[in-house]
């Protein structure tokens, strides 16, 4: 398998499924559609949704059984981004290559885009389930997931704690919260979601749920690594802002080599948890590697 291709080809099948879902831009009211289509087109590595793929695979089903269910994930996602540049929280310029959403279409509609695509998230999630074989029990559960890993006690309260932790000097236990909270939860749930769609058993959707939990806290520390040692042509996104606004980031509680190893020792981890999930795992191993490997 080779993983370039991997990634461009299922990021190819959601950029084309979310345009078929997402409503007209020329739709009244056209600036709010406009600023929904912004941010969710400037670009995106979509591994929320690549994740959600390669979970259901690895649980034995195919692509197609999630992909309105990735869709929203990628909605829940870039509202959740556009929230996060906003100057009254990280206060950013630059996001996917592009100038943020507030910075093009104004504090107001960029809170109202947000809002728009998360609540359509839960139309699509609702509405758009293709899978006759899933039950309507399991479809449930798949929403109850995503709901709970964008909320309060999701990602949305590491959120919270990310702004209050701003300038002070956390410990490693506050850091984990937030990282497993604000980044790690909507991992998960992409990873959960895929197993349950992918008709997983309860040994392996627990298996796919703590490779899940090992990936999402990796894929934050690797992010928080970006923001030092990245490019920011690459990234998309404003660099080193982490430091000029005193977050608590890994780097920031053990240094960079240190966050550098614990990264290497949750991929590691997340190995080990799927190794018994044989050949249709190996999309999920390579994506592992490539969360902490990145440069983008
Ligand atoms: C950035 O997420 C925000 C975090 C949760 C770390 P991504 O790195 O997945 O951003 P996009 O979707 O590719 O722009
Ligand atoms: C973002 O964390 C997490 C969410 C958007 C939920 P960061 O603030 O570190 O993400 P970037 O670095 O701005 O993408
Ligand atoms: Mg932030
Ligand atoms: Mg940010
Ligand atoms: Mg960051």
């Amino acid at each position: 398998m080779e993983l370039k291709a991997y990634l461009k080809q299922h990021r190819q099948t959601i950029d084309q499924a979310l345009e078929d879902l997402l409503p007209d831009k020329k739709l009244r009211p056209t600036q709010l559609h406009e600023a929904m289509h912004y941010s969710v087109f400037a670009g995106g590595k979509r591994i929320r949704p690549i994740l959600m793929m390669a979970a259901c695979q690895a649980a034995g089903g195919t692509i197609e059984d999630v992909i309105p269910t990735a869709c929203a994930m990628e909605m829940i996602h870039t509202y959740s981004l556009i929230h996060d540049d906003l100057p009254a929280m990280d206060d950013d310029d630059f996001r996917r290559g592009q100038p943020t959403n507030h910075k093009i279409f104004g504090d107001a509609t960029a809170i109202l885009a947000g809002d728009a695509l998360l609540t359509e998230a839960f139309v699509v999630l609702s509405a758009q389930q293709n899978n006759k074989n899933i039950s309507a029990e399991t479809q449930r559960r798949v929403i109850e997931i995503i709901a709970r890993a964008a909320g309060a006690t999701g990602m949305v309260g590491g959120q919270i704690v990310d702004m209050e932790s701003e300038g002070t000097q956390p410990d490693l236990a506050t850091v984990d919260y937030i990282h497993t909270h604000k980044t790690g939860a909507l991992i998960l749930a992409s990873i959960q979601a895929g197993a349950l769609l992918g008709g997983a058993d309860e040994e392996t959707f627990t298996a796919l749920s703590s490779f899940g939990k090992s990936a999402g806290l990796a894929f934050q520390i690797a992010d928080d690594i970006l923001d030092i040692v990245g490019d920011q042509q690459q990234l998309g996104k404003d660099i080193g802002s982490d430091q000029e606004r005193g977050k608590a980031t890994y780097p920031a509680v053990l240094g960079l080599n240190e966050s550098k190893r614990r990264a290497s020792e949750l991929h590691q981890q997340a190995l080990d948890i799927i190794s018994p999930l044989g050949d249709a795992a190996e999309p999920l191993r390579q994506i592992s590697g490539y969360i902490i490997n990145r440069s983008s």
